[in-house]
């Protein structure tokens, strides 16, 4: 038997991916940039047994549903190949924040996965070659191995579609406060969204003009530009509702808390305060600000009705390996609640 353990953050992403050239392979229509998230985290532990005869997924103390231990079971399929064995795993993992509402828990899950995986087969991946493969189990986790503030690069094939480092979380206090207004499982999932994207006649136009986005907000990060990236980040965010809402079936996320945020942080820039907002697959609101600006906004944010809660992040580190034998239940020592 061989286990091993490791954490990852999830990532919030400033230019967005939505919808694949190649499903299978999470080959993204476009690259996009994000952030770590530090403070929220998903731990994960993988044992390889020989006496098991499938592989086994528990999250957050519970057996998994057959469609998620599935994705698990279609992921490690692959890195058995890679690793030339045929063990299965006991997978248990444990995040401590809302899972399956757009916070990105597959990210976090898929990363922190790659690397016990790897760990526990005795494969000794780069980092690029370990981003790639997080890739494969969600798109969003290749960009939770490397540190800080991350670009995908979307690469032509497998081998050149990896995420990088492009600042260290040192490099801008930054602040997420995340506007929860649902803690519900969303009803349409990523990967679902992903391959309706094309139907949208908007998604064309997404895409094109994506290097040209990207090219900002790396330039916005690398000079600390905070207006430059408020204003293409929430550009961004609404090109890819707008390409949600027009794919076939339509898909609408936001609830109408969601757009009581949105009015609020527009409102609040007009006044001056350094807010941008952004939003994932689900009707939270990720609201951007320069850390010396974090707690009177989020203040302002518990106050706006619809909003259960209010959680903090700022730049977080890489995902990382942790004691071979760290075991999965000390997870809340490491990970507390955010409750
Ligand atoms: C809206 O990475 O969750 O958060 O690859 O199918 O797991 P799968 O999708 P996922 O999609 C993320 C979509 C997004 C935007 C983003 O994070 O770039």
């Amino acid at each position: 038997m061989t286990t091993a353990s490791a954490q990852a953050n999830p990532n919030i992403a400033f230019i967005k991916y939505w919808g694949n050239r190649d499903d299978a392979l999470r080959l993204p229509a476009n690259g996009s940039i994000s952030m770590n998230l530090d403070g929220l985290c998903t731990i994960t532990g993988v044992t390889f047994d020989p006496d098991l005869s499938a592989d086994h997924l528990i999250i957050n103390g519970i057996a998994a549903s057959e469609p998620a231990r599935r994705r698990v079971q279609d992921f490690l399929d692959h890195l058995r190949q890679m690793a030339g064995t045929i063990l299965y795993a006991r997978v248990d993992s444990r995040s401590n924040f809302p899972i399956g509402v757009g916070i990105a828990s597959s990210a976090s899950a898929f990363a922190a996965l790659s690397l016990a995986a790897c760990a526990a087969i005795g494969l000794d991946l780069s980092p690029a070659e370990l981003s790639r493969l997080a890739r494969r189990g969600s798109g969003s986790a290749c960009r939770s191995i490397p540190s800080g503030f991350v670009e995908w690069l979307a690469g032509a094939e497998d081998v050149d579609s990896y995420a990088v480092s492009i600042a260290p979380p040192e490099h801008w206090n930054l602040i997420d406060s995340i506007a929860v207004v649902n803690r519900g499982h969303k009803g349409t999932t990523s990967s679902e969204g992903h391959r309706t994207a094309w139907s949208s006649p908007l998604q064309e136009a997404r895409v094109a003009g994506a290097s040209r986005r990207l090219q900002s907000c790396r330039r916005a990060i690398q000079e600390r530009d905070f207006a430059s990236l408020a204003d293409i980040m929430e550009l961004d965010s609404n090109l890819m509702h707008a390409v949600m809402t027009t794919s076939t079936p339509g898909l609408i996320y936001y609830l109408p808390a969601t757009l009581a945020v949105i009015q609020a942080v527009r409102r609040w820039r007009e006044e001056g305060l350094p807010v941008g907002y952004t939003i994932d697959a689900g009707p939270n609101v990720h609201v951007i600000t320069p850390a010396e600006y974090a707690d009177p906004v989020a203040e302002r944010i518990r106050g706006i009705q619809g909003v259960v809660q209010v959680i903090c992040a700022g730049p977080g580190s890489p995902a990382r390996l942790l004691r071979g034998d760290y075991p999965v239940s000390n997870a809340p020592e490491r990970c507390p609640s955010l409750e």
